[in-house]
């Protein structure tokens, strides 16, 4: 099975990006290992802060933010880093060709019950015009992405990746440390019979997801002529892993839960670097209004709807928001 280095080296990957690649994947490694310890690493539990966004932070998820957040800050070819647990950016290097955004550990939620939980990262071109600490370098279209990706610490340790072309998946293998070649080429199934929705904020939903989601449960007999089934792991990167991996469609729609936060996944750090993931793999990604590539996020904790999987079903559910 082929290593990752000389799988991104037939791609003509930029040797200062595949640095950084290594830079992030050893980061995520030394999570995976903390992960792998649970309650024997003392990692499992709450601390008494809250993020930016109001949420209260896990153990790990700060562990996992200083240990990616000192390793970035160390590669020279790191300009800024962006992360879900910084209020605001962090200048590295100003010779830095890129700049990184991290979710250090998305699904925080899955700690505690020994469920899947994972890092998302985005990568993205320096723009030498701005000084090296102004969040502004960050505000790029989702189309700018150099590479995106993620690390899944379930059962195994995957690494889902693309620097452009092809989504490829890793596994770690342990006995040596590194990631090796496990699928070339993802590729999403147009169709599926499967959805993923957190249906515990249906009634704080508004009318076209309330008809597409109600249209799907209707089965056999409804306009959809086939039964669905449902599946939700409370992890965004164990939700899109499954799609990208069988085919699905993955919502976290607008709600009226909060009108200061109508919706949940964050732009730049959760929903960019996923869709770019799943339009590599054949999928489609769009707020239903708007393929999520297309935009440029206006500030660095930007929420935005997201509805990606299956390019068919995709499709079929964003006409029940542009009509
Ligand atoms: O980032 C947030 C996140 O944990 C996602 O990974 C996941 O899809 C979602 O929130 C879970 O939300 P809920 O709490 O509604 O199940």
């Amino acid at each position: 099975m082929q290593r990752l280095i000389p799988t991104l080296r037939s791609d003509q990957v930029d040797l200062e990006l595949l640095m950084l690649i290594r830079t992030v994947l050893a980061g995520c490694k030394e999570i995976s290992f903390r992960v792998s310890q649970g309650a024997l690493g003392g990692v499992l539990g709450s601390t008494l802060d809250e993020n930016i966004q109001g949420e209260q932070q896990k153990k790990l998820d700060v562990i996992a933010n200083q240990l990616l957040k000192s390793m970035l800050l160390n590669d020279t070819n790191v300009r800024a880093i962006a992360s879900e647990e910084e209020d605001s950016i962090v200048a590295a290097h100003e010779d830095g060709k890129y700049l990184v955004a991290f979710d250090p550990l998305d699904g925080s939620s899955n700690i505690d019950i020994n469920g899947q939980i994972g890092t998302i990262f985005t990568i993205l071109p320096a723009i030498k015009e701005l000084s090296a600490d102004d969040p502004k370098q960050f505000e790029q279209s989702g189309r700018n992405q150099l590479a995106a990706g993620y690390v899944l610490y379930g059962p195994s340790t995957m690494l889902v990746l693309t620097t452009g072309s092809k989504t490829r998946c890793f596994t770690l293998d342990r006995t040596h440390g590194g990631f090796l070649l496990t699928n070339d080429e993802v590729s999403v199934p147009l169709q599926t019979q499967e959805f993923s929705i957190n249906m515990a904020n249906s009634r704080f939903w508004f009318e076209p997801t309330k008809f597409y989601i109600n249209d799907l449960l209707q089965g056999e007999s409804g306009i959809r002529k086939k039964r669905f089934n449902m599946r939700w792991n409370a992890a965004m990167v164990g939700d899109i892993h499954r799609v990208l991996t069988r085919g699905g469609i993955f919502l976290y729609p607008e709600d009226k839960r909060d009108p200061a936060k109508p919706a949940k996944l964050r732009l730049l750090y959760e929903a960019m670097p996923m869709a770019m993931l799943v339009e590599n793999a054949g999928g489609k990604a769009s707020t239903g209004l708007q393929d999520i590539l297309d935009i440029t996020p206006d500030g660095l904790h930007q929420r935005v709807p997201v509805i990606m999987g299956s390019s068919d079903e995709v499709e079929r559910c964003c006409y029940y928001y542009t009509d």
